[in-house]
């Protein structure tokens, strides 16, 4: 009883009255109380340019790097976008998550008046303490993309998934209505996603890349990037590439350039 005051659902026919076709820019918005994982289901032949998928529990929720996404029903917003940026050549596709990754930090730290920030590529960190209250995980499907995030919102701590986990409300927001969070990260991810299709990719002409590496944390810092052979590459993140890698320096001098793809964890550097 407590978490249905505490969680309500979400209000389907007032989302659709802002984020669709001719009100909104979504060409379809569906709200389901159960699946296995958004990202999977809007995977499936027939999803439109512009359509998104919401859940308000999902039993098999998919992380990056093979990871799980796991989260009471209701305590946050688990959806997922499917795009199909025709425009842009498949060599700059590797920014969309980070071009959504701008959307989500911007949008939640206006609606929530909590610090927010990125670690490369895009969990999205707030607070002082730059704890993770949301990820994102883009998955190709032909010549389409499929975004899925997941955002903290309502979790308590004694719920968190990891201790490095936090929500919104553990971080003190002035708004935690799933509602109008949900219609203020999905207008500000179609604004950007329009700017980035528009320009064919270029985040430099876009101007995307100064805003991503404005609000990334992760560029300056002294890292250390566990890779899929089990090796590990440490140095200092210099920048974020064309294709939107991140590039380490190490001590060397000797730059590379890591792919989201090809990393387990990104970790700051210690000792
Ligand atoms: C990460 O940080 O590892 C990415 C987490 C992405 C979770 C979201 S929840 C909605 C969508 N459906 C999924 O199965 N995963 C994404």
């Amino acid at each position: 009883m407590r978490d249905d005051q505490d969680r309500p659902p979400l209000r389907v026919h007032w989302l659709r009255g802002r984020l669709v076709e001719p009100h909104g820019p979504y060409a379809e918005l569906d709200v389901v109380a159960e699946t296995g994982s958004t990202n999977h289901d809007l995977k499936q032949a027939g999803s439109r340019d512009r359509s998104v998928l919401v859940a308000e529990h999902q039993t098999a929720g998919r992380g990056r790097a093979g990871r799980r996404w796991v989260a009471p029903p209701r305590s946050g917003l688990f959806f997922s976008v499917r795009l199909r940026p025709e425009p842009v050549p498949p060599t700059r596709r590797g920014w969309l998550p980070l071009v959504a990754g701008v959307a989500l930090a911007t949008a939640v730290g206006a609606a929530s008046g909590v610090a927010a920030s990125l670690k490369w590529p895009n969990d999205l960190l707030l607070g002082p303490r730059q704890r993770k209250g949301a990820g994102i995980l883009a998955e190709a499907v032909g010549e389409s993309l499929v975004l899925g995030i997941g955002l903290n919102v309502s979790l308590r701590e004694a719920e968190l998934p990891v201790p490095e986990a936090t929500s919104l409300a553990i971080e003190g927001a002035t708004a935690l209505d799933r509602d109008e969070l949900l219609v203020a990260v999905l207008l500000e991810l179609a604004d950007v996603e329009r700017r980035w299709r528009a320009a064919h990719g270029d985040v430099e002409a876009s101007g995307l890349g100064e805003r991503y590496r404005a609000l990334c944390s992760t560029v300056g810092m002294d890292v250390r990037v566990e890779l899929p052979n089990g090796a590990a590459l440490r140095g200092t993140a210099v920048d974020v590439d064309a294709s939107g890698r991140l590039v380490v320096r190490d001590g060397r001098g000797e730059r590379t350039a890591v792919s989201a793809g090809d990393v387990g964890h990104v970790r700051p550097a210690q000792g």
